[in-house]
């Protein structure tokens, strides 16, 4: 049958809207207004330095302008119009002025505006996005030794981000998962404390394994704020004889030694394991045995 197919009616329809966007847009490039203002948004973490471009393309002399977020005049042409040392003048031709505010804020966040006054007066706005750098992260519940078999639950904090940071958890480099990140507003303050829990059940392998917690941040480079602590794990101890019995501690080993048994003497007794904290790994010998001696 010689009907067009409805995917291929469907082809030309975008084909054609891509065609007319396209248009579309070579227009507005061409219709450009030499004198519009340019400008770009920035982001910034607290304490950086941030630079604020303007640019018209062609001039006609007007003088150009940065104001605050407040609408305060920061610069008028090269001329400096707020009492504030921050604010410096970085660059100012008669096609750009360019400006840096050095130790940013939190509260200088916000919307700047560039203006050319010419007839009408021209304007474009440049967003400065602040980033509330978080602190280094605080990690709790590794203070105390744990026995074998048990549960331990870690907690991790980091305050003062913006946005919410993210934390991750490691034993040794592999990452772990743990309970979904706590994000609570500061009062009065546009940043976050956030929190994270991690619960383990520890066996004596864990005993010193290194566990980290980690801040993710786009003002932050990877591993830059890292808090890292031990685990104290005890677990009880265990009597290895050199004929291979091994007892727990707690345990009545009794051995009786008789004519086609070793000697006493020959025997050797060593303690493995940690017997609480913090007395650490021990390994201790026992003094020679008598006969049907009992070691408890
Ligand atoms: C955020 O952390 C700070 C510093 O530890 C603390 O003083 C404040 O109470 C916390 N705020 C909230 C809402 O958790």
């Amino acid at each position: 049958m010689a009907f067009p197919s409805a995917p291929s009616a469907l082809w030309s329809v975008s084909l054609l809207t891509v065609l007319f966007a396209a248009a579309v847009h070579c227009n507005i490039v061409y219709d450009d207004d030499p004198l519009q203002p340019v400008t770009s948004d920035e982001t910034v973490s607290v304490g950086g330095t941030v630079t604020l471009t303007c640019r018209v393309a062609e001039s006609d002399d007007s003088s150009l302008q940065w104001s605050n977020t407040a609408q305060q005049t920061l610069y008028f042409g090269e001329k400096r119009a707020l009492r504030d040392n921050r604010i410096q003048l970085h660059h100012s031709t008669s096609t750009e002025l360019s400006i840096t505010i050095s130790d940013v804020q939190l509260s200088d966040e916000g919307e700047y505006t560039c203006s050319i006054f010419t007839m009408p007066v021209r304007t474009a706005r440049a967003t400065v996005t602040v980033l509330g750098v978080p602190g280094k992260p605080q990690m709790s519940g590794f203070e105390k030794a744990v026995p074998e078999g048990s549960k331990v639950t870690l907690t991790c904090t980091s305050t003062g981000s913006k946005p919410p940071a993210r934390l991750i958890w490691y034993r040794g480099d592999q990452e772990l998962e743990g309970r979904p990140n706590v994000v609570e507003a500061v009062p009065d303050n546009p940043t976050y404390n956030v929190s994270s829990e991690l619960t383990l059940e520890v066996s004596r392998e864990d005993d010193k394994a290194v566990i980290t917690c980690a801040v993710d941040h786009p003002s932050l480079a990877p591993g830059d704020k890292r808090s890292e602590h031990a685990l104290q794990v005890f677990y009880s101890l265990l009597w290895r004889s050199s004929l291979g019995t091994i007892c727990r501690e707690g345990e009545v080993l009794s051995f009786v030694f008789g004519q086609q048994q070793p000697r006493a003497q020959h025997l050797h007794m060593e303690e493995e394991g940690r017997r609480a904290p913090p007395s650490g790994q021990s390994r201790r010998r026992l003094p020679a045995l008598r006969d049907a001696q009992q070691i408890r």
